[in-house]
């Protein structure tokens, strides 16, 4: 079939193009304008990338009209209800499900990955004990590199696999002890016999003093959580870890860069966000006030959990997540739960408000996943952490089909708007 194309006329020269149109399995296609500055001596504006893919990714695929999430063409919700955290995890890397023995191997190899260096432990006392679990997270992806200088050759597929288990395995004790530093308590060491998700909250909310014991409906939920937040397609985050491993910089540096960018209040730290906001409105009362100060354009206020660049109907994550915040508050006999009831008056009345349905303003994965965290026991300045974690597999398979696409360095261009060419002038000539 021949080749479909756009055409494009620069009117001022007459000089046209015709583009190639390239289709992907799912999803709109895309006009390929890598050649577009040759043909035109122009560079295409797109600032935060509305009409831009960057590129092609076999891994997730998001359609934000529908209200579809596919992993590796599986839909999130049929994942989230069947799978496991790990099994996802070997799904998004290989890109199909396990074999029982395959998944068995993968867990295992996994689990072998908990424990980090005695040295590590010490990053933390540098730390303020006030600080931010994320900010610590930061700094202790960032360290890995200057630990494990044996799998840090980028084009070495075992040192890929090896910086990949080692990434999965550790986070949740790197991410347990950066709470724990921020509370004063004793680290909890891992235990590989547990499962992954139990043996995280094991080290976030275990202390020595007392047994630990957690419902496996609790820890099913947090699995849940886990597997929704496991990847997105190149939302901010994943696309700045795609950025800066495309200059060759080792994983776990990428990776760094991802937690920081996840950190910002209107990508992965509004779950923290929702919940200061749910306890500031307070009262159903107060809904009212606080959406026309959302509406308001002079009014930097946003309605955290609310909005999304891409899912305009509804995130299919959050119809999920009001559920497992359902189950979970029920669980514990807290169906009537004040943020939990103030959450539902307050998806009620933004449904039905013209201006959220005109913008397209649904609830996303945020609104509710805060809540249902909280009732587990999660600590809310440890949610955002709780997303770096699950979010990290997606990167690293982001990470590693960009190394393996042969892409070359990211380096987009821009629209000069500063001073022209100009000549110095020495301070003693200056007014
Ligand atoms: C995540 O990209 C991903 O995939 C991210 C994520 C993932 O899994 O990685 O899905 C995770 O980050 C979810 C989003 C969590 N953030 C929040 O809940 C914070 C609140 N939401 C907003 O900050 C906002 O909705 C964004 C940042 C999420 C999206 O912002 P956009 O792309 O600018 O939204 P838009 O272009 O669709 O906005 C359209 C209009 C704008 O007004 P106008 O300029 O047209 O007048 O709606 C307004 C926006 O100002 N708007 C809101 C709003 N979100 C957008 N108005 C009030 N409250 C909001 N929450």
């Amino acid at each position: 079939m021949a080749e479909e194309t756009v055409t494009i006329v620069d009117n001022r020269t007459g000089n046209r193009a015709d583009l190639p149109i390239l289709q992907g399995t799912e999803g709109p296609s895309v006009v390929d304008i890598s050649r577009f500055y040759k043909e035109f001596g122009l560079f295409t504006l797109d600032p935060g990338f509305q009409s831009t893919a960057s590129c092609e990714s076999a891994i997730t695929f998001v359609d934000g009209d529908e209200g579809i999430l596919l992993y590796r063409g599986y839909p999130v919700e049929q994942l989230a209800e069947k799978s496991t955290f790990l099994e996802v995890c070997y799904l998004l890397l290989e890109g199909e499900l396990p074999t029982r023995s395959q998944y068995d191997r993968f867990c295992r190899t996994v689990m072998q990955e908990t424990m980090i260096d005695e040295q590590m432990r010490n990053f933390y006392k540098g730390y303020r004990h006030d600080a931010h679990p994320m900010a610590i997270m930061v700094g202790m992806m960032g360290a890995f590199s200057a630990f494990f200088h044996d799998s840090l050759d980028i084009q070495n597929p075992k040192h890929r696999e090896l910086s990949l288990f080692r990434l999965i395995g550790k986070l949740p004790t790197i991410a347990a002890a950066s709470y724990k530093y921020s509370v004063g308590q004793p680290f909890i060491f891992p235990k590989s016999k547990l499962g992954y998700i139990e043996n995280f909250l094991r080290m976030l909310l275990k202390v020595p003093s007392a047994k630990f014991k957690i419902s496996p409906r609790l820890v099913r939920a947090m699995e849940q959580i886990f597997i929704l937040h496991a990847d997105h397609e190149q939302g901010a985050s994943a696309s700045t870890v795609r950025l800066a491993g495309s200059s060759m910089a080792n994983p776990f540096a990428a990776i760094s860069a991802g937690i920081s960018s996840l950190w910002g209040p209107t990508h992965g730290g509004a779950d923290e966000a929702v919940l200061q906001m749910l306890r500031e409105i307070g009262s159903v009362d107060r809904i009212g006030a606080y959406i026309q100060r959302a509406k308001d354009p002079n009014d930097p206020f946003r309605l955290m959990g609310f909005g999304h660049r891409v899912y305009k109907k509804y995130d299919p994550r959050a119809r999920m997540m009001k559920k497992i915040a359902q189950d979970v508050l029920s669980e514990l006999g807290r169906e009537d739960d004040p943020l939990f009831q103030l959450a539902l008056k307050l998806e009620e009345i933004a449904h039905d408000d013209d201006y959220f349905c005109r913008k397209g303003l649904c609830p996303n994965i945020e609104l509710y996943s805060g809540i249902a965290q909280s009732a587990i026991g999660i600590p809310s300045n440890m949610f955002t952490v709780v997303f770096a974690m699950a979010r990290s597999v997606g990167w690293i398979c982001q990470w590693m089909e960009m190394i393996g696409s042969k892409e070359s360095i990211g380096r987009p261009r821009q629209l000069y708007v500063g001073a022209s060419c100009r000549d110095y002038v020495p301070l003693h000539r200056r007014p």
